[in-house]
This record gives structure tokens, sequence and C-alpha cells, in this order.
């Protein structure tokens, strides 16, 4: 279920037919998974829907300890077949007495007691372990949300470190059920100070529970447990490194493309699809050939500004195609922000055919793969746990739905970016020695400016008047030396107009949103808090020098309830 289009691509329609196909089959998984001569100690974290899932896997890559996430309800040969060390059960939003509770599979804990895989069950993931080996999980009297205190019990705590006895620590706690009875051979080694259980281990089991989360920075001792819990206790290595994670994936690209098959890459100038590209042309060289279209909705300059860096700076052969007419004829007229995307996207694929074709003329051989820079919060989104409510972000926009590809599509995928988290990306990206300036570039959606002129993009001068505006907000950032600071910003068009008054005449000009977030991964984001002096700078210097705008206003909205791109 894990397929997912590169940022170019991401705007393709459900129902596109057309004849750049992609096989599902034989989509080469160019993971670690498949990798037979490197085996890294593997972390694989059960996903029970815990808002915090991610954040464990980024905490333990963090320690150089290879971490993976799985559904919660995944079969056993689907969780034996990584091999791990060590298996955590995350949280979730469910009450294990629920009668759709996901769970863990039947034969788990013996397959794990077996092969000496340690388990770790963690909130909802702790209540999972009692319940199953025979302990009783209740509605607890007072729930315990937020910051509490334990207290550390057990004499041979393993999980805590023994002779810590008698310490006391803040945790962050988010339940309702509480463990009441242990299953046998079970102890308790922390208490919370409302009394309830807060940690649990059978040590000849290798089994444990931490009902608070150790991963959120609001468990000040949270990471030092984890990581005592992972080298101490369980003996992992931290063999995980970036380097080797390039080398193995060049070896599997290798051994995936054939010495006389070709591939594309739809590069989008972002920083995936360049990471991407670039890894890929290491491996195979000039049998990869890059294609990037100017769709009429990139910003200021973009078109010059990338195809200078991919030529002067990657050495990368790119060709460079000018599709601003294909794509503004098509969307003329077009209000709905999905039927935008799709006809983007289908248009894409036109182009992608062309170029294949043109391709097959020249080379006596049609390109058989296609590269795309799906990152690992994408595999995950893709693959939800049962019963939450994390199937929205599918719906929310056709960007994030992996069924947006065509069934019966022939060319095959190749994803060497599929297990990496975004900031990996820009440590594999240095490794490679993609320019700094590139990869801290702030994200573009593949849909461009379409998505950000709200309404018809064709109407009046407005994507002229957004790249205007947009350029003036990007620079000041840049020069007040927020760029970095800053997750993304851009300008938002909106099809109103108000009243003004400019050099002493009444205006009926248009309104412009600012935008900016800060985000860890684009799935939650805050809004960022300039100075009120930057945003009077900004807003007069906009009005003084765009035409046909006289008002703006910045957007303060988080997401959730907000997304980040206003269509
Ligand atoms: P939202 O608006 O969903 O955006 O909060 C999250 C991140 O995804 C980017 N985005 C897109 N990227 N095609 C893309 O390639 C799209 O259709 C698309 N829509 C949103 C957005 O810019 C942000 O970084």
């Amino acid at each position: 279920c894990c397929l997912f289009i590169n940022p170019t691509l991401k705007a393709l329609s459900p129902t596109t037919t057309t004849t750049t196909t992609i096989n599902r089959k034989h989509i080469p998984i160019s993971s670690l998974m498949e990798t037979p001569t490197m085996k890294p100690d593997t972390v694989l974290i059960l996903d029970f829907g815990s808002q915090y899932t991610h954040l464990i896997t980024r905490r333990i890559r963090s320690l150089n300890v290879f971490s993976l996430v799985l559904s919660g309800t995944s079969s056993l040969k689907q969780i034996s077949s990584h091999n791990p060390r060590v298996v955590i059960l995350s949280g979730g939003p469910h009450s294990v007495h629920a009668p759709d509770a996901p769970s863990f599979p039947e034969g788990f804990v013996e397959w794990a007691e077996g092969n000496g895989v340690h388990v770790l069950g963690i909130c909802y993931g702790l209540q999972l372990i009692v319940q199953r080996l025979g302990g009783v999980v209740v509605e607890g009297e007072s729930k315990e949300y937020g910051k509490m205190e334990i207290e550390v019990k057990g004499g041979e705590s393993e999980i805590f470190g023994k002779g810590r006895v008698g310490e006391k620590q803040v945790v962050w706690m988010s339940h309702g059920d509480e463990a009441l009875k242990l299953p046998d051979g079970f102890e308790v080694v922390a208490q919370s100070a409302q009394g309830a259980v807060a940690a649990l281990e059978n040590r000849g089991r290798r089994i444990y529970g931490l009902q608070y989360h150790p991963e959120v920075t609001h468990s000040p001792k949270g990471m030092e447990t984890l990581k005592h819990f992972l080298f101490d206790v369980c003996g992992v290595s931290a063999d995980w490194k970036m380097e080797d994670l390039m080398e193995e994936e060049i070896k599997v690209i290798n051994n995936t493309v054939a010495a006389d098959e070709h591939v594309i890459c739809a590069l989008s100038g972002g920083v995936d699809s360049t990471v991407a590209a670039t890894l890929v042309h290491k491996a195979i060289g000039d049998r990869l050939h890059c294609i990037f279209v100017d769709n009429g909705l990139l910003r200021y300059k973009e078109q010059e500004r990338v195809m200078d860096t991919f030529e002067r700076d990657l050495h990368l052969p790119v060709t460079c195609v000018d599709a601003s007419e294909q794509f503004l004829s098509q969307l003329k007229g077009v209000v709905d922000p999905e039927t935008k995307r799709k006809i983007i996207g289908k248009e894409f694929i036109n182009i992608f055919d062309q170029f294949a074709h043109e391709l097959e003329k020249k080379h006596g051989k049609k390109p058989a793969f296609l590269v795309q820079g799906t990152l690992y919060p994408d595999v995950i989104e893709s693959c939800p746990p049962p019963g939450t409510d994390r199937t929205h972000s599918h719906t929310i926009k056709s960007h994030h739905n992996v069924g947006g590809l065509p069934k019966d599509m022939k060319l095959k995928l190749i994803e060497p970016l599929k297990l990496l988290f975004k900031d990996e990306v820009r440590e594999l990206g240095r490794i490679l020695n993609v320019p700094v300036g590139f990869l801290k570039r702030h994200p573009f959606p593949g849909p461009g400016l379409a998505v950000r002129v709200l309404g018809d993009v064709t109407q009046g001068n407005a994507l002229e008047v957004l790249r205007q505006v947009d350029e003036i907000f990007i620079q000041s950032i840049r020069d007040a030396g927020l760029y970095d600071s800053i997750w993304q910003a851009f300008a938002v068009f909106l099809p109103v107009r108000s009243v003004g008054v400019q050099g002493d005449k009444r205006t009926h000009s248009h309104v412009v949103a600012l935008r900016a977030v800060t985000s860890q991964d684009g799935m939650t984001a805050d809004w960022f808090n300039f100075e009120h002096k930057f945003l009077d700078d900004v807003s007069r210097k906009i009005c003084n020098s765009v035409q046909g705008v006289n008002r703006v206003v910045q957007d303060i909205t988080s997401k959730p309830p907000s997304t980040i791109e206003w269509e």
C-alpha cells in the first residue's frame, strides 16, 4: 500500500489513464529491508496510532540505531521478516477493551521470547501487554494527562538501571486506562504520584512497559531511559550511519537497473527529488535522464535559478521543458483545488510520456524506471494503523493519496529515500555535495502557485502579482536572517478585492496573505511569530511596489486545524 509519487508528480489524478504507467507489482523497493549485506540492529515500532510514533523512530535514529515503523496489526511474518532486536509497541488512542482495539498478532510474544527479542510497550502498548498476558486493565478513576511525577520502585529494575530505587522524575502521561493487576512474573518498577503503574518489567521474558511517553521532551529523563534500555538492556549497537545507507542504496540501484536500461527523474527543484536524482546519478551516471518542467506555476525566476544550480553545482544533465501554455490553458476557469491538482498531474504525465518517447528514439530503448523522492513520512502516512483518524490526511488533498497512481503503470519505481525523514535527506544531500543553500530550500508543492492563487489561476495577472509579493516576502525573510528558522513561507493570492486609498485615490484592489510556519515534517505546523517591525516593513514594501495589491494580511493558524497550503 505504500506508494508515493514525487513532488512534481504528487498531483496526479486518480482517474488518469495514460501510456506512461507504473506496474505496482514490480516495484524495486530499494530499501534496507531487501539489502542482503547490511544488517544494522533494527528497532521495530508497531504503530497503534499514537501521535508520537514518528517521534520515537526519529529519536532512536538520532542515536545511530536503525528504526522502522510497521502498522500495529502487521502479521507475525511481516514483523519477523525485519529480524528486529527490539520491538516497541506504541501508544494509541484506543482502550484495550474496545471491540475493535488493534493488537499485535497471535504468537508474537512467543516469537519474541524464542528469538531473544526485547519488547517494550509504551502507554497503550503497556496496556496491551498486560491484557494479552493475563493481567487486568481498567478505566482509571482519575485519568493521567500531562506532567506527572513518578517514583522508581523495583530494586532490580533493568529499564531504569539498578540502584535508582526511590528516584523521582517528571514524565509525560496521556492515558485513561491503567494496569490494575499485572500478569504473572511481572513487577511494578515505577509508580505515579497517583499510585498508578508507571513502569513494569519481566526481566526473564525480556518484556518491559512504560505507561508514560519517554520520547517527548516533557519527559526530561525519557531519552536517558530509552538510551539505557536500548544499549545497556537490549545490547543494541549504534552502527547505523548515513554513509552506509548511501553505499547500500547505490548497490541496490545498480542491482535493480540493468546495464542497458535507462531511468527518468522529474526534478521539481525541491530537496527530495534533487537528492534522489543525485544519488541515482552517482549510481548509474548518464543513464539517468532528468526533466524539469516549467508549468507556468513556478515562483519568481524559478526556472533560471533551479536550472543554474543543476548545471553549475550538481552537473546533472537536465532537460528543461517550458510547458506553461499547455498547463495554463487547461487550467482556465478551473476553481476547484482538487480539479486543479488532477489537471496538473495529468499534464505532467503527458510530458513525461513525450520525454520517454524521445529518449526511446535516441537510445533505442524506452526508460523502464522512474525515480521518486518519496520520504518515510509519506510511507507511514499511507499505511495508517486501523481505527485511527490518521487516514484523514489521505482525503484532504489528493497529493497525499497513493491511490493517485494509474492501475496499469509500466514504469518501475526507484525510491531511494523512502526510509528517510526530511532532515535525514538533507544529511544525505550534504554527503552527496548538494549545495547547502539548495538543501535548505523551503518545500514547494508540485502544483506550485496553482494552490496559492485561490480560484482560477488564469484570472487577470494573479500569478504575476503573486510572484512579486512572494519574492518580496521571501527576500525580506532572508535579509532578516530568518529563512532557516522557518519551515516554509509563502504568499497567497486571494480572489477578493477590498477598498483602499493610495496617493489620495480610492483603490479597489486585491488582498494577499502571508503564511510562514515552523514544523518538523509538515504534518503538524505552528505559525511563525514575526516581529511587528518586520511585518510592518514587508506590508509597506508590498503595497508600495506591487500594482494591484492594497491589503496584506497574515495567516495565524496552526496545522491542525488549518493545512499549510490554503488549497
Ligand atoms: P498541507 O497543505 O497539506 O502541506 O499542510 C503539507 C506540505 O505538503 C506540501 N504540499 C504539497 N506538495 N503537492 C506537493 O508536492 C501538493 O499537492 C501539495 N500540497 C501541499 C505543502 O507545501 C507542505 O510542505
